[in-house]
């Protein structure tokens, strides 16, 4: 007789002990009742992950280990999915058994090169003392898109501008801490001056290939920063067999700029007008408007509005799906952004296949910034001219500027293509008192920093690369001589290793061991530059390609500072 046949129970381990479970982490009911409260009836699909984990965070103030089982069991998605995707993005909080929630209030301290400029350093050490970390937590995050009015936190849901200890004690006191709405143009205001009149008769009897001509002759290229000139995009894209999406780039993360929220919040609709003449140019099945969660007024203007669309019958509902981020700059990368909409973490897919052939879902895509489809609308209402008739130092077209740092009115300027930083500087009545202009981010941190002396080529595409910078999504930074061009390149530097997504080595390590060596008081420029090399030849994408760029103008050009 075997031990087996002695012994009652699992034959396995012959200790009498069945399992009544599998392995892992259980479902608990109660987590798993509160969670399928919290979905209701929405669809459990995969993609809408990120909308689902959204829910939990703001009901619950964190993603707790029992929520995010029991979000697993509901969506029959593995618990390491569910975890994979709740860590990439920065306002989950992961809640591990045993460890402590969050406190009830968050406060976000902007520490991108325009606050840090204004004070955000002081202000974020100023907080952090004065406040009960077990009510109100202070954490550093990057550019909120405020820049003109830094240095500017994020007090739960409200932005606070020009921000002091004081407003914030004050906001905390009186509740205040959700996003103020501000008033701008309505559905039923822009269709009483003929909006939305462009997109019926095209819908009738239009030809999208004149559309494109249209677009083509304004010289409209893409906002977002890459600049592909926009009508040749629809053809790519039109080339694929259908089903086709149309994918809005709302995510604005390039510190330094805020041109689509300005727009946003003002003139919403030509946005949306835009953006539906795209969509029918591309004969999209459905369009996905993927919006940074660090503008909630945004979101909350655009879900009213187009609900407002719904009701006119200009849109079926649901054809447009409003899609919230979660905070990762790399989302703005269009094919982070399309893994982002399908659910996923947000990594940067390799090309080919570009996403005009392979997009979301596989399908061909259209993916556009929010400020090129308001153009769009412009240019087929108001005709190529709006764009095509200014001209400047040789450049044509119009480019909204935003402008911040050592300026006397920062904000979003609206000038020809051909403008100068001269002429930026200049439409914002110059200089701050008691500073001279040192140096400027002409695009972003990926753009780096020029010298003053650089002031007479027009900022535009294609104008700077021979220069080592380019024009992005001209979110220009101004520096003058109370500032450091060291501090200033350390601190894009200290952004991309925050915000790399980490899949290639030379990004992810290269982007830590550059903010290493920039903080040394002199630094080892041959031992930068190998890292610069290594950087830009062998990263996936922008993120990695661009970040040597604040490396080696700052060495080139203030090289006595390093
Ligand atoms: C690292 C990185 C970040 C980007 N961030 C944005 C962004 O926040 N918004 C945006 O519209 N485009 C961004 N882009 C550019 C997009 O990949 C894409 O070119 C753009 O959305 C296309 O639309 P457009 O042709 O209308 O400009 C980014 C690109 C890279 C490499
Ligand atoms: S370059 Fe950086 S951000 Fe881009 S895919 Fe590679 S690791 Fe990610
Ligand atoms: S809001 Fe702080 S740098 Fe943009």
């Amino acid at each position: 007789m075997t031990v087996h046949e002695t012994k009652p129970g699992v034959w396995k381990s012959g200790k009498g002990k069945g399992r009544h479970t599998p392995k892992g982490r259980q479902v608990e009911d109660l987590a798993w009742d509160e969670i399928r409260t919290l979905l209701g009836g929405a669809p459990r699909c995969r993609d809408l992950l990120i909308e689902y984990l959204h829910l939990i965070q703001d009901k619950y103030g964190c993603l707790n280990a029992a929520h995010m089982r029991a979000l697993a069991e509901e969506m029959r998605l593995s618990m390491a999915e569910i975890y994979e995707v709740a860590t990439f993005y920065a306002h989950f909080d992961v809640v591990k058994e045993g460890e402590i929630p969050p406190p009830a209030l968050t406060i976000r301290v902007c520490d991108s090169l325009s606050c840090e400029l204004a004070g955000a350093q002081a202000l974020k050490a100023a907080l952090e003392d004065g406040l009960d970390p077990a009510e109100v937590r202070v954490l550093r995050a990057p550019c909120m898109g405020r820049c003109d009015t830094a240095p500017v936190l994020e007090l739960g849901h409200r932005h606070i501008d020009h921000a002091t200890p004081e407003k914030v004690k004050n906001a905390i006191h009186a509740g205040i801490t959700h996003a103020h709405i501000p008033k701008y143009e309505t559905y039923a205001e822009y269709a009483a001056n003929g909006g939305y009149e462009t997109l019926r008769s095209l819908r009738l009897s239009g030809d999208w290939e004149e559309v494109q001509d249209k677009v083509l002759a304004s010289g409209l290229r893409g906002l977002g920063g890459a600049g592909f000139p926009s009508g040749k995009k629809w053809g790519f894209v039109r080339a694929n067999e259908g089903p086709r999406y149309l994918a809005v780039n709302g995510d604005e993360g390039e510190p330094g700029t805020f041109k689509d929220r300005y727009y946003l919040e003002r003139v919403p609709h030509l946005f949306l007008e835009g953006m539906l003449i795209a969509a029918w140019a591309v004969e999209a099945e459905k369009v996905f408007i993927y919006m940074r969660d660090e503008y909630p007024a945004v979101l909350h203007i655009l879900a009213k509005e187009i609900k407002a669309l719904e009701t006119a019958g200009i849109l079926a509902p649901g054809f447009i799906d409003l899609r919230r981020g979660a905070g990762a700059y790399i989302c703005g990368e269009e094919s982070a952004m399309i893994e982002s909409i399908e659910g996923k973490r947000g990594m940067p897919r390799h090309r080919p296949p570009f996403v005009a052939q392979v997009g979301i879902f596989g399908r061909p895509t259209l993916v556009h910034n929010v400020e090129t489809l308001h153009w769009v609308a412009r240019v087929c209402r108001e005709g190529p001219e709006v764009l095509s008739s200014t001209e400047l130092n040789g450049r044509k077209g119009l480019r909204s500027f935003s402008v911040s740092g050592r300026v006397k009115k920062p904000g979003v300027h609206l000038l020809p293509s051909g403008s100068t930083i001269m002429d930026v500087i200049g439409a914002c009545g110059g200089m701050l008192g008691g500073h001279s202009f040192k140096a400027y981010q002409p695009g972003g941190p990926s753009s780096g920093l020029l010298p003053a002396s650089i002031n007479d080529v027009p900022l535009d595409f294609d104008t700077l690369q021979p220069l080592g910078s380019f024009i992005g999504s001209a979110a220009v930074v101004v520096l003058s001589d109370h500032d450091s061009a060291k501090a200033a390149a350390l601190n894009m530097l200290r952004f991309f290793e925050d915000e790399s997504c980490g899949q290639c080595t030379p990004c992810r390590v290269g982007c830590e061991k550059a903010v290493k060596l920039m903080q040394a008081d002199t630094w080892d420029q041959p031992l930068l530059e190998e890292l610069c090399v290594a950087m830009g030849d062998a990263s996936i994408c922008g993120l990695g390609q661009a970040a040597p760029n604040p490396i080696r103008l700052t060495m080139k050009h203030f090289p006595d500072e390093v």
